[in-house]
């Protein structure tokens, strides 16, 4: 039996993507932060999932949820590790609070980073263990690529994480380790419900606060045509089993003017393009 660990269990795409894995007949090993979500994964998904309780900023927690799982494979090797968990906090960079920016980064990067430290022994990097090596799935972003005002820190994390993942790609090669990177658009998830955060008051009165609501408003819209996690579990099982992954999969709704073109056109014509979308033409408050 397949094993796989899916950070992030406790719902939206990494739950969607724990459900299939276990319907698919794999051993998860599923991350979530309280005893009571670890009993609503068991109990819900059923003797194929194996809770594990860790945040992503906890180091010496994640060592030992590593030590946890080694004990379970016994001899044999980790077949996929999907790097789900993350956060979003959006503001104007202008006034955001440096904990709220630095949070996104320690989970959305870093954090990914302490995961795969902790669990690279078991993909691969000790050549004792038995069967094929891993592979890393990364959930990253549109916002990997492409960044909206307001999204700084988001942004700056998935663009973070891309980099992150070529390296990974590239040193794991080694031991045989692929990596893959899936860059979504707007999924139907329980992080649309986080964005709207109660001390967003204090953009209110600043230079930003008008345009900042804006933002939130079209940001939910766009949740409402969001597409629905099922798809990327699905591609995440693809990456995992597909015989010659791509080391990228992007999947959105509206791909030409959310993706195709954001990329192809120079910055000083996005720039003015999303100047005039989201309000920000100087002088305008
Ligand atoms: N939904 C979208 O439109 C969208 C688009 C592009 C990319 N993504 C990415 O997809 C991934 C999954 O997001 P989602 O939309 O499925 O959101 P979600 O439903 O809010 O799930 C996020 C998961 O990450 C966990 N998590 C958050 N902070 C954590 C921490 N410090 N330590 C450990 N776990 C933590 C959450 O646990 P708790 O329940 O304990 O908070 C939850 O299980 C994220 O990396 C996100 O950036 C989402």
């Amino acid at each position: 039996m397949q094993a796989a660990v899916v950070t992030g269990a406790s719902s939206g795409i990494g739950r969607a993507t724990a459900a299939l894995l276990v319907e698919h007949g794999w051993r998860v090993f599923g991350t979530v932060r309280t005893e009571a979500q670890a009993e609503e994964l068991s109990t819900t998904l059923g003797p194929g999932i194996i809770p594990l309780r860790f945040d992503l900023r906890d180091g010496p927690a994640i060592a030992r949820a590593a030590e946890l799982v080694a004990a379970a494979l016994g001899a044999d090797r980790l077949a996929g590790l999907v790097n789900n968990a993350g956060l979003a906090h959006f503001g104007p960079l202008a006034l955001q609070p440096i904990d709220d920016w630095q949070a996104q980064i320690d989970v959305n990067l870093t954090g990914t980073l302490r995961v795969v430290q902790a669990f690279l022994p078991l993909l691969g990097a000790d050549r004792r263990r038995n069967g094929p090596p891993g592979r890393i799935v990364n959930i990253s972003s549109v916002s990997g690529r492409i960044t909206l005002p307001f999204t700084s820190g988001y942004a700056a994390s998935k663009h973070g994480l891309e980099a992150l993942s070529d390296a990974m790609r590239r040193e794991l090669a080694i031991y045989g380790i692929r990596t893959i990177l899936i860059q979504p658009g707007a999924v139907r998830t329980p992080i649309w419900d986080k964005v709207d955060r109660p001390d967003d008051e204090r953009f209110a009165d600043g230079d930003f606060g008008r345009l900042f609501a804006g933002f939130k408003t079209a940001f939910a819209a766009a949740g409402e045509k969001a597409l629905p996690s099922g798809r990327f579990a699905t591609l995440v099982h693809r990456a995992l089993t597909t015989r010659n992954p791509r080391p990228r999969y992007a999947l959105m709704r509206g791909r030409l003017a959310h993706w195709t073109l954001p990329r192809l056109l120079p910055d000083h014509l996005l720039d003015r393009i999303l100047i005039r979308q989201f309000g920000l033409s100087r002088g305008t408050r």
